[in-house]
C-alpha cells in the first residue's frame, strides 16, 4: 500500500532535495559555531545564517536589514517572545478567535494583561469591522493567526493592519500555516512583527524559524533568554544590537542549513506556482467531497480565502477510528482530534469533537486526491 502524507499542517513532508544533504554536510564536515570562533570553518557557517536572513527578508518584501530577523527555534518561541517580550501589565491586547494555543498559553500566562478575541463567523473568518469597537485606551497588540491550522481559513491582514496602524496598535502575525503558502509582504500589512516555523510550509527542518521585527517594534521588546552571543564579551549586559540581543547561545547550526537550502527550492519554485498547485488541489478536493452525505467541510469554499487545509467532521464514525482506518486501510496520514487549537473548534462549532484535518503540500499530486476522497467516501458511508 502507498502511503500518502496528508498532515503538512503539522510538518511538511517530503523536504525538497537537497535540505537533508545539507544539514549532514553541517554535521559531517562543517561543525563549527557562528559568531564565536574566527577560523574558516566558523566564517562559512557565518555566512550560511546571514543568507538564511537574507532569504527570508527578500521573500516576506521586509523593509528592515537582515540583523532584524531573529532565528528562533520555531514559531512558539517568536509568539511567546512576542507576547511575553511587548506586553506590560495593564496593557490590552486582541488576538482572533481562532488562536492556536501557542498563542492563547503564553497569554494567560501574562499577569495584569487583559485581552479580547476578535469574533469570527462560523467558517473562522474574522471581520475586520469588528476590531474598532474592541480597542480600548490600553490596547499595545494586535497578534493574529493569519491562515488557521485547523481548517486553513485566511484572515483580511492587510484591512487588519490598516485599522492597527490607524490606531497606533503594534500588529503580530502569526503565519505559521501561510508563510510558503501565500504572498507576504511585510510593509503592505505594515506589520511590526511576522512568525514563521522553518518547518511547515518553508519546507524546512523542525527547530527552527524566524521572527521578522520592525525597528521600533524590537526597541520595546524585552528578551527572554540571556546568554552568551559571542559579541560584547566585556559586558555582562546583552547587547543591545539585533539580532544578538535575541539570540543569546549557540543556535540550531543543522537547522538553518537545512532552512537555507529549503529556501533556494521556495526562491527558485515561486510562491505563486505553489500556491497555484496547492489551490489546485484543494479545488479538486472540495469538488470532490460536495454530495458526500456522512461528512460536513469545516471553513469556508472560498479558494481566494483559504490554505490546503482541509478539516472534516465525520457525522457516523469517531474522529479517531477515522484517521486510524485512514492509514491502516487507505495509507492516509491525516491528524484528528482539536490540533491545538480549542478556541478555532469553538468558533467552528466542533469542540471538544475535533475534526480529521487534511493538509496539502508541494508534493501532493491529483492521484493523492483522489485516494483520500475514495477513502473518505468509504468510510463515512460505511
Ligand atoms: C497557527 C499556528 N501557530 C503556531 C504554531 C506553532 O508552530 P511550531 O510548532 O513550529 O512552534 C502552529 C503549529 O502547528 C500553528 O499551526
Amino acid at each position: 500500500m502507498r502511503t500518502i502524507y496528508l498532515d503538512n499542517a503539522a510538518t511538511s513532508f517530503p523536504k525538497p532535495a537537497g535540505v537533508s544533504a545539507r544539514m549532514k554536510e553541517y554535521l559531517d564536515s562543517v561543525g563549527a559555531p557562528i559568531n564565536r570562533s574566527v577560523y574558516g570553518a566558523a566564517q562559512d557557517a557565518g555566512l550560511v545564517a546571514l543568507s538564511l536572513r537574507e532569504r527570508l527578508a527578500r521573500l516576506f518584501a521586509f523593509p528592515e536589514k537582515p540583523t532584524h530577523v531573529i532565528l528562533t527555534p520555531g514559531a512558539t518561541a517568536g509568539l511567546n517572545l512576542i507576547l511575553k517580550g511587548y506586553l506590560r501589565p495593564g496593557d490590552h491586547c486582541l488576538v482572533s478567535a481562532m488562536e492556536h494555543n501557542a498563542v492563547m498559553r503564553p497569554l494567560l500566562q501574562l499577569t495584569g494583561v487583559e485581552f479580547d478575541r476578535i469574533p469570527c463567523d462560523a467558517d473562522g473568518l474574522l471581520d475586520p469591522a469588528a476590531i474598532p469597537p474592541l480597542i480600548r485606551p490600553n490596547t499595545r497588540l494586535c497578534l493574529i493567526a493569519h491562515a488557521s491550522n485547523v481548517c486553513g481559513t485566511v484572515q483580511d491582514a492587510e484591512a487588519i493592519g490598516l485599522i492597527c496602524a490607524e490606531h497606533g496598535i503594534a500588529f503580530a502575525l502569526d503565519a505559521a500555516q501561510s508563510a510558503g503558502h501565500l504572498p507576504l509582504d511585510f510593509g503592505k500589512l505594515r506589520l511590526s512583527a511576522l512568525c514563521v516555523p522553518g518547518h511547515k510550509g518553508l519546507l524546512g527542518p523542525s527547530g527552527i524559524g524566524a521572527l521578522l521585527l520592525r525597528d521600533d517594534f524590537a526597541q520595546a521588546l524585552t528578551p527572554l533568554i540571556a546568554g552568551g552571543t559571542g559579541s560584547a564579551s566585556d559586558s555582562e549586559f546583552l547587547p543591545n544590537y539585533l539580532p544578538d540581543r535575541f539570540e543569546s547561545g549557540t543556535p540550531n547550526l543543522p537547522g538553518i542549513y537545512g532552512f537555507e537550502q529549503a529556501l533556494h527550492f521556495i526562491e527558485e519554485t515561486g510562491i505563486e506556482a505553489l500556491r497555484a498547485h496547492e489551490r489546485a488541489l484543494t479545488a479538486r478536493f472540495l469538488d470532490g467531497l460536495f454530495g458526500m452525505p456522512g461528512i460536513r467541510l469545516c471553513g469556508t469554499r472560498d479558494l481566494s480565502r483559504r490554505v490546503g487545509v482541509i478539516a472534516l467532521d465525520f457525522k457516523t464514525i469517531d474522529h479517531a477510528e477515522a484517521a486510524y482506518r485512514l492509514e491502516h486501510e487507505f495509507g492516509i496520514l491525516t491528524r484528528c482530534g482539536l490540533h491545538c487549537a480549542p478556541a478555532a473548534h469553538k468558533t467552528l462549532g466542533t469542540f471538544p469533537r475535533g475534526s480529521v484535518r487534511f493538509s496539502l503540500g508541494f508534493a501532493n499530486t491529483e492521484d493523492d486526491v483522489d485516494a483520500a476522497l475514495a477513502a473518505i467516501r468509504n468510510i463515512s458511508e460505511g
